[in-house]
């Protein structure tokens, strides 16, 4: 496991799942009842961008760093700089809130959320990091299996799957989670994020998807055309059981984000399997 996530926050990607992150959760919060998230890939909770891995990619200047700049940041991006700021203790600190943090802030003390990390050292700032909300759990194990067996567990269930992929088997888990999870909680709200390299391997995720659930939203923002399989060229958050107050927000902030973040050919593309 040698991904560090600390190189690419508050890249697009990051935006992109953030902003649909804190959508779908403030439509979840808005409705009674406690609602159970598990994070099956939550990595350290918070980064720091002025860090020596963020400032070796240079990601998160051409991401948050931009947004951040801007004196009109568009209304579907404003809850993320305004978490963005509120870490920084509203100023121009170098803090970025990972899916930890913005999962945490945006739950009720009667809810509950379950944060998955296999690496070590990723798991302490994990653990540390949520140890102030007494609703939440760090637990150092694989997040697909945990996924698949706290759903139903509890409230309503939300599962957020970030991987890294690193491993060639993470489509096929993330369909077999989803699976597993349904089983056990047919109106289960799931996110998964995965890069845009080829439209082979989307389209063949898409299709292995649809033998699972009839209610998949994918929402593309490719940064450049997908001709160079051997790049990432954009990402995907693809969802099932989205609601539909969500889909004005998902697409809004995949468009605005491939029309000022993108090459020349960017597109968003947000369709239903
Ligand atoms: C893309 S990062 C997560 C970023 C985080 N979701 C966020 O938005 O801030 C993926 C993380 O998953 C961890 N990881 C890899 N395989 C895992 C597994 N099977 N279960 C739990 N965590 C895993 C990696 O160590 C890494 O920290």
């Amino acid at each position: 496991m040698n991904y560090r996530h600390a190189f690419h926050a508050g890249n697009f990607a990051d935006l992109q799942k953030h902003a649909i992150l804190l959508a779908l959760l403030a439509a979840l919060t808005a409705k009674d009842g406690p609602l159970s998230v598990i994070d099956t890939h939550a990595g350290a909770g918070a980064y720091d961008l002025g860090g020596e891995m963020a400032l070796r990619s240079g990601e998160a200047a051409a991401g948050i760093g931009r947004l951040l700049a801007m004196k009109n940041v568009p209304a579907v991006l404003a809850p993320l700089v305004a978490a963005v700021k509120a870490l920084n203790g509203g100023g121009d600190g170098s803090l970025y809130p990972g899916s930890p943090l913005l999962i945490a802030g945006g739950l009720r003390r009667t809810d509950r959320y379950t944060a998955c990390e296999l690496r070590p050292d990723e798991f302490d700032s994990l653990r540390r990091t949520v140890k102030p909300y007494a609703f939440a759990e760090a637990i150092k194990g694989d997040g697909y299996a945990t996924a698949a067996a706290l759903a139903g567990k509890g409230g309503r269930t939300f599962v957020l799957i970030d991987p890294p992929f690193e491993r060639s088997d993470d489509y096929a888990q993330i369909v077999a989670t989803t699976k597993a999870v349904l089983a056990k909680d047919r109106h289960a709200v799931i996110a998964a994020w995965m890069p845009l390299k080829d439209l082979e391997t989307f389209d063949a995720f898409m299709r292995a998807m649809e033998t699972v659930t009839n209610d998949a939203l994918a929402a593309e923002l490719r940064l450049r055309p997908l001709t160079d399989p051997m790049k990432m060229n954009g990402c995907a958050m693809v969802m099932v059981g989205a609601p539909k107050s969500t889909e004005a927000a998902i697409t809004e902030a995949t468009t605005w984000l491939a029309g000022n973040l993108g090459d020349v050919g960017a597109k968003a593309r947000i369709w239903r399997a």
